[in-house]
């Protein structure tokens, strides 16, 4: 079992020596260990059971960093990098000899992000390295936003979880690297395109793609939980399949849906708030797939602000074949 805390120190001591440690960050825990030390990032896609193409985010503690693990900044990407670092944006930058070849799977470019929690920015502080991180949930399954979470997954395999309480972001960063001169979109998360846009313009997005080569890991159905996950119009859906009333549960925005048990029934924001929505998105679709239920049914969120980066989760998570 892991031990759940909050000894910043405690967790210094393991990551210095090569241990990987769960750790908070406002979008969602990470699986963290030395991303200079091949060894920690090989025990970090063996806890998870990630295939090794698909590449780990770096966390540096500040911007002035960058230059130590990457070639060049490309103007655009440096504005965003000013503007919204610390925070839920990930950069895809080339990278220099000192990031291993397992960190990035081979590539040329390396993910790069200053996550804002700031017990994770004291931590980074206190290191001589930078953090490999993915999201610190299996292979494939819902990315975890407590510390609970992370034990229920994978404490087993970890001996330790850095406790900062939920995620306030509860999405994980948006993924935005350079193609010829133009800004890609990679994944939509925690930092909203508007918010993007509003500093550089418009943007290609690419998120959509099954097999998008440049982010291996943004597959189809990533996020998914183990009860079978349908998206679309919850009240059509409960006409047509008319399921049992205690078997199915049910992921709204704010309706609420008589007749239906309200334990299966979950509101993301009862204000129809997006942000609070993506805040209690993952716990809550945990939440009903530990239920025991037969069938989960969601509804997708308004196309804005988080709302889009919610729906591409909930469209992964429904894409389970
Ligand atoms: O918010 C987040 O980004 C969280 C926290 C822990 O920082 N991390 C996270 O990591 O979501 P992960 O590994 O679950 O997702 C990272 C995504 C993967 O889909 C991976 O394929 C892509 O980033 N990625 C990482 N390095 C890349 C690279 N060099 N080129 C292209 N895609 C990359
Ligand atoms: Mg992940």
């Amino acid at each position: 079992m892991a031990v759940i805390s909050t000894d910043i120190s405690e967790a210094v001591h393991a990551l210095n020596e090569g241990q990987v440690i769960g750790i908070p960050t406002e979008t969602v825990y990470g699986l963290a260990g030395n991303a200079l030390d091949g060894d920690s990032v090989a025990r970090i896609f063996e806890v998870k059971e990630r295939p090794s193409f698909d590449p780990l985010i770096v966390h540096i503690s500040d911007l002035d960093q960058v230059d130590k693990y990457c070639e060049e900044v490309p103007e655009s990407l440096a504005k965003l990098a000013e503007k919204y670092w610390p925070g839920p944006l990930t950069l895809l930058l080339p990278k220099k000899e000192i990031i291993p070849d397992i960190v990035t799977s081979g590539l040329k470019r390396v993910a790069i992000r200053v996550p804002s929690h700031s017990l994770t920015r004291e931590l980074l502080h206190q290191l001589d390295f930078p953090l490999a991180a993915p999201s610190a949930n299996p292979f494939g399954y819902i990315s975890p936003t407590s510390a609970a979470h992370v034990e229920a997954q994978l404490g087993a395999k970890i001996s330790m979880v850095l406790d900062g309480g939920e995620s306030q972001v509860g999405l994980e960063s948006t993924i935005v690297g350079m193609e010829e001169n133009e800004v890609v979109v990679y994944r939509l998360g925690g930092l909203s395109l508007d918010e993007i846009e509003s500093e550089i313009g418009k943007v290609k997005v690419k998120s959509h793609s099954s097999s998008n080569p440049q982010a291996p890991g943004l597959l189809k159905s990533h996020y998914a939980p183990k009860v079978p996950f349908l998206l679309g119009n919850i009240s059509k859906f409960l006409k047509d399949i008319k399921p049992e009333s205690n078997k199915v549960g049910i992921l709204s925005l704010n309706a609420e849906f008589s007749g239906f048990p309200e334990v299966n029934q979950i509101q993301l924001s009862s204000s129809g708030n997006l942000n609070e929505a993506a805040q209690n998105l993952f716990a809550a679709m945990r939440k009903l797939d530990d239920l025991d239920l037969e069938l989960i049914l969601a509804e997708p969120m308004p196309e804005k602000g988080l709302g889009k980066a919610i729906n591409d989760r909930l469209r992964r998570a429904a894409a389970k074949g």
